[in-house]
C-alpha cells in the first residue's frame, strides 16, 4: 500500500492531509492534542489511510509520532510502513514489564507500534489499566500518540479507547458512509464522554474550482 503524502507530497491529496494537521492543532489551542484516536461508523471508511497519512505529516511536521494500531481485529497499519505485525501493541499488553516494539519507518521521526497477535477479546486488553500504563508510556516518548481503531458501531473497541485518550477524529466517507450511521457513531461516542474533535471526509469528489493553481 503507498502513503501519498510519500508519494507525491506536492499533490492536493497530501495538502489536505496537511490541513487536516494544521486543524488539529488549532482545535485546541490551550492543551494540544497529544493522543489522538482514528474511528469511523462502518468497515472500509479509511481510516487507517487517513491515519498513516495524517502520522506522516505530523512527523514531517517535525513532531516525534508514534502510530499505534489499536484495530486487533483487521490491523493493516504495518502494511503501509512495509513493518512486520508483531511484536506490537498486544505482546505489551500481555507481557508486564516489556519495552513497546516500535519499529522504524522510512519517515524521520515516525514510529510505529504494531498490533502484535491477534486477540480473542480486544475491548478487554483496550479498556484495561495496562492500556493506561502504555499509553502514558508512550507519550513520554513521543510528542504525538495516534491510535488506528476498528469501526465504532459494531465493536466497543473504539469508544472504549477513545475514553483514554485526549480526542477522537470521525472519518465519514462521501457517498459511502449512511447519515444515520454517523448520526449513531456520535451519540454512542458522545454518551461514552469521548471528545469528537472533528470529522475527516474522506472520498469526496474533486473538485477543481480550487486550488487548481498550486497543482
Ligand atoms: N481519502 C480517501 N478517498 C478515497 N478513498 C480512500 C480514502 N482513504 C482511503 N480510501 C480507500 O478506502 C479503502 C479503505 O481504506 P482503509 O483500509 O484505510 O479503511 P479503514 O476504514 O481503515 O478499513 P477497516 O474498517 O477495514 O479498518 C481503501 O481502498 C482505500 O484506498
Ligand atoms: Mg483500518
Amino acid at each position: 500500500m503507498t502513503l501519498i503524502t510519500l508519494s507525491d507530497p506536492r499533490s492536493p491529496v497530501s495538502e489536505a492531509y496537511r490541513t487536516l494537521r494544521t486543524n488539529l492543532s488549532f482545535s485546541s489551542l490551550d492543551e494540544p492534542i497529544r493522543t489522538l484516536v482514528i474511528t469511523s461508523p462502518t468497515p472500509d471508511e479509511g481510516k487507517s489511510t487517513t491515519i498513516a497519512n495524517l502520522a506522516v505529516t505530523m512527523a514531517q511536521g517535525g513532531r516525534k509520532t508514534v502510530l499505534v494500531d489499536c484495530d486487533l481485529r483487521r490491523p493493516s497499519l504495518h502494511a503501509f510502513f512495509n513493518c512486520q505485525p508483531e511484536p506490537g501493541l498486544t505482546n505489551l499488553l500481555l507481557e508486564k514489564d516489556s519495552e513497546p516494539a516500535l519499529q522504524e519507518t522510512e519517515v524521520e521521526d515516525l514510529f510505529l507500534l504494531s498490533s502484535g497477535p491477534l486477540p480473542p477479546n480486544p475491548a478487554d486488553l483496550l479498556g484495561s489499566k495496562r492500556m493506561d500504563q502504555i499509553i502514558r508510556k508512550l507519550k513520554d516518548v513521543a510528542d504525538i500518540v495516534l491510535f488506528d481503531a476498528p469501526p465504532v458501531i459494531a465493536v466497543t473497541d473504539a469508544t472504549i479507547l477513545g475514553a483514554k485518550v485526549d480526542g477522537v477524529l470521525l472519518v465519514i466517507s462521501a457517498g459511502r458512509t449512511k447519515r444515520e450511521h454517523a448520526q449513531r457513531a456520535k451519540d454512542m461516542l458522545e454518551k461514552a464522554k469521548v471528545r469528537i474533535v472533528g470529522a475527516a471526509l474522506t472520498n469526496a469528489p474533486k473538485d477543481s474550482s480550487i486550488g487548481g493553481y498550486y497543482d
